[in-house]
């Protein structure tokens, strides 16, 4: 295995480190096998890996671990411009090491997350209109006290620490057919591309509204996106990462497109069905296979990623539909209602 960017040592190393001491603060998450018919479908079967039950709610954990480990922290520790669930995942490990964490917040972001983040024990700075502002901010201060930079998808160790999540599926399960990954900027499915590489089918799912990596795609390049809707919390990424980007042009099969309707029946089928309560970001796999915007074979085995589970459980029941754009974790009390555009405020 060797791709650009994020090679085998790379993941060798996180799964090291992620494995070692620290296994007591990651989850192995569990893998739930179900037969393609118990959910209406063709296939063979349908993997679900838990990875909502992640420390702090995401895949976001196993990243930011692995940077945090990977490198000297210094005391001013570790900074990152964040309004979801890198921000959480980062304080979280934060906390564990023992070292500081400053997480710059957009206005928009919620007054729960930035409450939550304060409970992990973050220092959180909010500041500017969007997301893009908050980056800016957070990068004048790193300057000014050397912290650790932490980014929610495009460096290396983050993305290694995303594959020992792929890595976790094979040892314990071999390998699927094919893979269903929700993008945002791209550090989950380049985790996904650097571990499997053309071994198992790698089909990339973003919400028609926030097509990052699609429009990529069809442009050649990375470009900026306009992003809105019902995910766009965890997967409005404006542009694809680096890393994701050089990786996803070897290993990526194909980019697809949902719509937040779908997206939300899914969400509550997984409620309603399975008990599960995960965000609209984890929903994007089951979406493609129920509406068939992803038409598995009849022997094939897919594995879906539930990758997060910051949902407000009052959402979740089909009465109290949040609307397309709605902002999980719901909105701040007392504070004004929230449009689709304000949901642009982070990708991460
Ligand atoms: C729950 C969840 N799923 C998926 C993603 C997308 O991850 P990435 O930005 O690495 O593509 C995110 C990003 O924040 C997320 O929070």
């Amino acid at each position: 295995m060797n791709s650009p960017g994020v090679d085998r040592s790379d993941i060798d190393n996180a799964l090291r480190r992620l494995g070692g001491g620290h296994s007591n603060f990651l989850r192995k998450t569990p893998l739930f096998k179900l037969p393609g018919m118990a959910l209406g479908l063709n296939c063979r079967e349908v993997w679900l890996k838990f990875e909502h039950l992640q420390v702090g709610g995401s895949f976001k954990a196993r990243g930011m671990l692995n940077r945090m480990l990977a490198n000297k922290i210094p005391a001013s520790g570790v900074i990152i411009a964040s309004g979801g669930n890198a921000g959480i995942a980062a304080a979280a490990a934060a906390r564990s090491l023992e070292v500081l964490c400053e997480v710059f917040v957009p206005l928009l972001a919620s007054q729960a997350k930035r409450e939550r983040l304060r409970e992990l024990g973050a220092t959180v700075i909010v500041t500017g209109a969007a997301y893009s502002e908050a980056q800016q901010a957070c990068l004048a201060r790193q300057r000014a006290t050397g912290a650790l930079l932490m980014h929610a998808y495009d460096q290396v160790e983050v993305v290694a620490g995303a594959a020992t999540l792929a890595a976790e599926i094979e040892v314990e399960a071999g390998l699927p057919d094919s893979v269903l990954v929700s993008v945002g900027g791209g550090g989950l499915i380049a985790g996904m591309a650097a571990w499997f590489e053309n071994r198992s089918r790698i089909v990339a799912l973003e919400p028609a509204l926030a097509p990052t990596l699609f429009q990529a795609r069809q442009a050649g390049r990375p470009v900026d996106v306009a992003v809105s809707g019902i995910a766009a919390d965890s997967l409005g990424a404006k542009r694809i990462g680096t890393i994701a980007w050089a990786l996803s042009q070897r290993h990526v099969n194909d980019a697809l497109l949902l719509s937040d309707e779908s997206i939300r029946a899914a969400q509550l089928w997984l409620w309603t069905e399975l008990k599960l309560a995960v965000e609209p970001a984890a929903a994007l796999g089951l979406a493609a296979l129920q509406s068939g915007v992803y038409q598995p074979g009849t022997d094939e085995t897919v594995c879906l990623i539930l990758c997060g589970a910051n949902v407000d459980p009052a959402t979740l029941s089909a009465g109290r539909h949040p609307g397309p754009g709605s902002c999980h974790p719901g909105p701040d009390p007392g504070s004004r209602a929230m449009s689709p555009l304000d949901c642009g405020s982070g990708p991460q």
